[in-house]
């Protein structure tokens, strides 16, 4: 197998244009999941070393702050450039060390410079306004500025792009950031810092610590200077941070947990829905917090649609992430398959059916005990743990419904809002159940809805805040109007 270039593969914060130890020498290794092979060490730091980093931060932001968009959109651009010219190498990296098939990273790393480059562009439609006002003598002068030192906690399940679509447009619109990455997959997120500063962003502009994620959240979180924090994790995360929010009033963008529905209705066209699931549901190994996690099938096409994806599931080869045609790679890490194993016993033990998969596999000699095979289960039922709590695994649970009313009323009976999907070719349908979808993303005959341009979000217990689109440029700042009087 080829090797991540040394230059990718940094073992210290970027703090300030530096590669350093963490500030209390703590360190960490970093494994594959499909092996347990330690691919690196990584600092582990604490409070101390967020507090540095938004000092680094602060030192930056006023140069930066003051370039034109233009100027700022050079170097995001050579950023997002410089990711598609390290594709591979970078993909081969995500792979070792969070188990995703090389094809889904490739398709990350392309994903994540979109985010760069998309925002690139919107840095420079920052409008403002020129509002007429009611005295004669007076005009309103609406400007958005950039908020300043922001900093982002991300996610393991997108090593690079839930980095990107934070920290692109918080650079473009003239902020400086701090990223904690997951303890899981720190060096895709430093080797995204390094490229950073290849492209030519400034020393401080782009600063990246890794370690205990309560002392550096709470150290974010009490500094004044920190002015927003970007968040993509779980609901009950999502609760702490606001909470310690409060104390600064930093503003916050929660992208939080989904279970998302998926509407099969009589009139769909089946293969396309069989295909729009597993683009969906397998996609990472379903540890996506946008996969579908409650199948509903109308009764007159259930059998049809249950039959294909069965079959189209068991073919799935499963496999570590670097191996041709693999599709289905290791769980990111034990808790992770406990969990999926833990949610397929109960639902089978009350009565739900296997119809693929169910349990964990060995796909080969020296492989972890981490792979869990595709799995197919009809005859979900509400007291079932996999039908309120999200499984992020490779599980899909269907059921049947039979009416249109019937099929949103379980579709909505949920406290998360992120994602949601329907099939149909009825046009008045598609319009119906989009508009009555509570939900912040609908894919109508479409399994993969996201993409740098759309407001990528959730509403309820799922978050708020929009990454993407034009709407991510007002995450990161603050709307100022001058009262323009004695004309
Ligand atoms: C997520 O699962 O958190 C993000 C998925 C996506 O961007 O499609």
């Amino acid at each position: 197998m080829r090797h991540v270039p040394g230059d990718l593969l940094k073992g210290g914060h970027l703090v300030g244009g530096r590669w350093v130890g963490a500030a209390g020498g703590g360190a960490a290794e970093v494994a594959n999941p499909a092996t347990d092979e330690v691919l690196a060490t990584v600092p582990w730091g604490g409070g101390e070393d967020a507090r540095r980093a938004v000092d680094a931060a602060a030192a930056a932001l006023p140069e930066w702050r003051a370039r034109t968009a233009a100027e700022r959109a050079e170097p995001l651009r050579r950023l997002a450039s410089l990711m598609l010219e390290r594709r591979e190498d970078l993909a081969l990296l995500m792979t070792l060390e969070q188990g995703k098939p090389l094809a889904e990273a490739r398709g990350e790393v392309a994903y994540a410079a979109s985010f760069v480059d998309w925002a690139a562009e919107e840095g420079k439609r920052l409008y403002g306004e020129l509002v007429p006002s009611s005295h004669r003598d007076k005009r309103i002068l609406v400007l958005r500025q950039p908020l300043g030192v922001t900093a982002a906690i991300t996610p393991w399940n997108f090593p690079a792009a839930m980095i990107t679509r934070k920290l692109g447009p918080a650079l473009a619109a003239g902020c400086a950031m701090v990223v904690k990455p997951a303890p899981q997959t720190p060096l895709s997120a430093l080797a995204v810092g390094a490229l950073a500063e290849e492209a030519g962003i400034p020393p401080g502009v782009v600063n990246v610590v890794c370690g205990d994620a309560e002392a550096i959240g709470d150290a974010l979180l009490a500094d004044p200077r920190v002015r927003k924090l970007s968040f993509t994790g779980s609901t009950e995360v999502g609760r702490i941070l606001m909470a310690k929010a409060a104390r600064n009033l930093t503003r916050l963008s929660l992208e939080l947990g989904g279970h998302a529905p998926f509407l099969v209705f009589d009139d769909a066209d089946v293969d396309a829905a069989v295909a729009g699931l597993l683009a969906s549901k397998y996609r990472n190994m379903g540890q996506t917090c946008v996969c579908p996690n409650r199948i509903l099938v109308q009764g007159g096409v259930y059998e049809a649609f249950v039959d294909r994806l069965a079959g189209a599931v068991a073919a799935l080869k499963v496999g570590p992430g670097w191996e041709e045609g693999v599709r289905i790679g290791p769980l990111v890490d034990d808790e992770a398959v406990a969990k999926v194993e833990r949610h397929v016993r109960d639902a089978v033990s009350k009565g739900a059916r296997l119809r693929a998969g169910g349990e964990r596999v060995r796909p080969g000699a020296g492989l972890a005990d981490r792979f869990f095979a595709p799995t197919v289960l009809e005859d979900f039922t509400p007291d079932m743990e996999l039908s309120h709590e999200e499984t992020f695994g490779p599980v899909s649970p269907v059921r049947r419904f039979e009416t249109e009313e019937e099929a949103l009323e379980l579709a909505n009976d949920s406290p998360y809002g992120l994602a949601s999907y329907f099939y149909t070719r009825d046009a008045a349908r598609l319009i119906r159940v989009a508009e009555a979808l509570e939900y912040g993303i609908v894919g109508a005959n479409d399994g993969a809805p996201s993409t740098a341009q759309a407001p990528f979000g959730g509403v309820k217990h799922s978050g708020f805040g929009r990454e993407g689109g034009r709407y991510v440029m007002d995450e990161y700042v603050n709307v100022k109007y001058v009262s323009w009087g004695g004309l």
